[in-house]
């Protein structure tokens, strides 16, 4: 898609790799980006082309308001998202519930809403932001893991339900990021700033499936190969 003078939203923007998406589309030449988030007064709207909007995925009367508020939209960027650490035997119920409402009904539901904006801008497109943990489970994040392996299974169906529409519907799949998400945990991590601009460089040559950085390439390259692999290199960590 033509990222010059697009009009993007971007969920999830206040902190994390969602800032950093705002960032890559300014440099990109969007010229308009909302920047949804929970609480407005924590957007960072040092540039004109910004505008902070209100927006709580798992609120649909949220998703409706924004979806009315705003006309025209060419990219709709579904970042937010939420994690939980735990066993699958030992997850709570609770846990479990609320990673399914934000990253994969929340997902579902801006995807939904603004499926007409896409429309009518004769070159949309919606890049859901998912995780190479959609291809193969970590166990010590199981809620997260089986949420995300969810939202991918809602992409595809997405990509087949939108077919024809001529708006195109890519995936991001990081892997581990240096955001508040995994703050605490100890591995190697890249850049928000550096997985941004590349899943934004993904969707601007029409990318159907991004994976923003050496490591990611790398599971997919082996999952590709061989899944029982990774499915048993991930259950060791
Ligand atoms: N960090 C990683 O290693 C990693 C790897 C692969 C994929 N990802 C994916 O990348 C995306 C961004 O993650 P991140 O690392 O930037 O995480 P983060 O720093 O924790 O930021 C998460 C963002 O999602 C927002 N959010 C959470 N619940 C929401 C809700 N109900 N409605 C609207 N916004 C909500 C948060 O807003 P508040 O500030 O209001 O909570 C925040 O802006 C996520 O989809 C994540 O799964 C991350």
């Amino acid at each position: 898609m033509q990222l010059n003078n697009a009009h993007v939203l971007v969920t999830g923007a206040n902190r994390g790799l969602g800032k950093a998406l705002v960032e890559q589309l300014l440099e990109a030449g969007a010229s308009r980006v909302y920047a949804a988030a929970r609480d407005l007064q924590q957007v960072n709207a040092t540039d004109p082309r910004i505008l902070p909007v209100c927006l709580d995925v798992t609120d649909p009367a949220s998703v409706a308001a924004l979806a009315a508020s705003i006309e025209r939209l060419d990219l709709v960027i579904n970042n937010a998202g939420v994690i939980a650490f735990g066993d699958i035997l030992q997850v709570s119920e609770e846990s479990l519930d609320h990673c399914l409402d934000v990253n994969l009904k929340g997902l579902w539901r801006v995807a939904r809403a603004f499926v007409p904006h896409l429309e009518r801008s004769g070159q949309g497109a919606l890049c859901n932001v998912l995780t190479v943990l959609s291809l193969a489970s970590m166990p010590g994040l199981s809620a997260y893991n089986l949420s995300k392996a969810a939202a991918w299974s809602a992409h595809l169906s997405l990509r087949a339900s939108l077919q024809g529409k001529n708006i195109a519907v890519q995936a991001a799949f990081p892997s581990a990021i240096d955001t508040d998400m995994i703050a605490d945990v100890p591995i190697e991590k890249d850049t928000p700033e550096l997985v941004a601009s590349n899943i934004i460089r993904g969707i601007g040559s029409g990318e159907e499936d991004i994976f923003p950085m050496p490591m990611a390439q790398a599971v997919y390259d082996q999952w590709r190969v061989d899944h029982k692999a990774v499915e048993r290199q991930f259950a060791s960590m």
